[in-house]
């Protein structure tokens, strides 16, 4: 087995998927360890929805009111399950909206993690109409509430298993500022 390290730095995402997906009980579990997150006062400011089936659909319906198109848009079925992710800006002196949206960011991005290691293909997608009103209101989103898109979940296809996919390794020194003076 590699270790944590060398499994994060092979992530990929997966634009392709099969119709395979995890389960409730096991996106659960999952979330139960990805909502660990460093959250300033814990204000628990996110929550995710589990689109499946027919949701997709209506997910569908709602970008091409969205975008004024008289045809569903297909492009939620490209995935058994989409995990639309919600900030939920709580009313607080002490920690601005940033903070608690790099909270929800957080999770989306633990969550991806825990499920690539799960074996599972996921690719967080946004698109010019996550915030538009059809799409608010297909997720019942609160007036504090903001989607920061899908993580758009599924099998890996056999076929493409073993490929790397692309090369996007991290040169940690361009990243990396020393200061100890
Ligand atoms: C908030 C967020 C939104 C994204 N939205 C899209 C999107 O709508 N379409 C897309 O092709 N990639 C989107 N991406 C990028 C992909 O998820 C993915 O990271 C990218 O294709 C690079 O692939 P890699 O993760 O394998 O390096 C988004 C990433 C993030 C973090």
């Amino acid at each position: 087995m590699s270790s944590l390290v060398d499994r994060v730095a092979a992530r990929r995402s997966w634009s392709k998927v099969t119709g395979d997906a995890p389960d409730h009980a096991e996106l659960a579990r999952l979330v139960a360890a990805a909502g660990r997150v460093a959250d300033h006062s814990g204000l628990e400011p996110w929550r995710l929805i589990e689109l499946r089936g027919a949701a997709r659909e209506r997910l569908g319906a709602a970008l091409a009111e969205a975008a004024e198109h008289e045809k569903p848009s297909s492009k939620p079925l490209r995935a058994p399950l989409l995990i639309a992710i919600v900030a939920c800006r709580r009313e607080s002196h002490k920690v601005p909206d940033w903070e608690q949206d790099a909270v929800t960011a957080g999770v989306a991005h633990m969550l991806s993690l825990l499920l690539a290691d799960a074996g599972w293909g996921v690719m967080w997608r946004t698109g010019s109409l996550v915030r538009a009103e059809p799409v608010r209101r297909m997720h019942e989103l609160a007036d504090n509430e903001e989607l920061l898109g899908w993580l758009y979940v599924g099998g890996i296809p056999e076929n493409t298993k073993d490929k790397p996919g692309h090369d996007r390794s991290i040169d940690p020194e361009r990243f990396l500022t020393v200061v100890d003076r």
